[in-house]
């Protein structure tokens, strides 16, 4: 088995992933930006669609979303703690009957012959943990896809900022007390954070010209010393992305950069907005129309949206 897959495994599989994903948009501005704008383009897009994959699904937050739509969904992941959550939730929702649960990687989408779903999607970045085979799983996605296929990636242009801000979440936070363990981290951390901090040249260059943010070598061995590391994942150019989905005949290809406008916001700011139901709903309207412009999309928070018709 490669190692993507092992250390994916490892990763996502770890007892309160399933729990933590789920709550994200209780907890942080930027997740709310990015699954609202997928929500939005998803909805917006189930004309003649009666079948649906979500590879990556996670927690079941748009695979859910589209089994009340109707939808036949086939939830795919490489984590049985994702699937778990993601069956509590679809049992509560009353719609677990309209999802089909697998457990599986990416990296083998050999069970499903070709064009076996209208709709083919997977929301940020499981694609990007696949590496070195990510090329390889965009092509299989859209293999299996007969109708419309909705993805979304890590972003390099997106990424590399993190190189000169170690402290880019704390931006997003909704909640300073919120229990979530990441929330407290960052708050807790913010200062030696920056102590800590240098700009190296080298680094940002790396990942400009490679894609990575860590040491794919590294990775692998803290995973050999039985260490659970973050998967490691690809971020594309958005040239790249449309050039793969162009490559396999994909059509009508629009990008968009979720998280865009919202960074260019301090977090006192964001916050006001968010805790206001008519300034939150207008903000989420026009960071979709700001975020889909292609001059901007390189610069999404984290993921690099991309749709196109088979
Ligand atoms: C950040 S979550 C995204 C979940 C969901 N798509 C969403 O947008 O809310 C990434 C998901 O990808 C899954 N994943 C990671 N590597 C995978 C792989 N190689 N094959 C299938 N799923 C994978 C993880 O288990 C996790 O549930």
């Amino acid at each position: 088995m490669e190692y993507s897959r092992m250390i994916s495994e490892r990763m996502w599989n770890q007892p309160d992933k399933g729990e933590l994903e789920a709550a994200r948009e209780k907890t942080f501005i930027d997740d709310i930006v990015q699954k609202a704008h997928i929500e939005k383009e998803l909805l917006s897009s189930l004309d003649g669609i009666k079948t649906a994959f979500d590879g990556g699904a996670g927690s079941g937050r748009f695979s859910i979303l589209l089994a009340k739509k109707g939808i036949e969904v086939t939830h795919f992941d490489i984590s049985q703690t994702m699937i778990d959550k993601a069956k509590e939730t679809a049992k509560k929702e009353g719609v677990e009957d309209r999802i089909t649960f697998v457990k599986g990687a990416l990296e083998d989408l050999s069970a499903y012959k070709d064009r076996s779903f209208d709709l083919v999607m997977s929301f940020d970045s499981p694609i990007s943990y696949t590496y070195p085979e990510q090329e390889k799983v965009i092509g299989q996605l859209i293999r299996i896809c007969a109708k419309r296929i909705m993805i979304s990636v890590s972003s390099r242009l997106g990424a590399l900022p993190y190189l000169a801000n170690p402290i880019q979440k704390n931006q997003f936070i909704l909640d300073r007390d919120s229990d979530d363990p990441w929330v407290q981290w960052c708050i807790k951390s913010r200062q030696e954070m920056i102590d800590g901090f240098s700009f190296r040249l080298k680094d940002v260059l790396n990942t400009y010209e490679t894609g990575l943010m860590c040491d794919a070598e590294e990775t692998k061995a803290a995973y050999d010393r039985g260490e659970i590391p973050w998967s490691i994942s690809y971020h594309f150019m958005p040239k790249e992305i449309e050039n793969i989905l162009k490559s396999n005949g994909v059509k009508n290809i629009k990008l968009a950069g979720p998280g865009a406008f919202a960074r260019t916001i301090p977090n006192e700011i964001l916050v006001k907005i968010m805790n206001d139901p008519m300034q939150k709903k207008d903000f989420l309207e026009f960071c979709h129309i700001y975020d889909s412009d292609p001059y901007v999309c390189g610069m999404g928070k984290d993921n690099l949206f991309a749709r196109g018709d088979i």
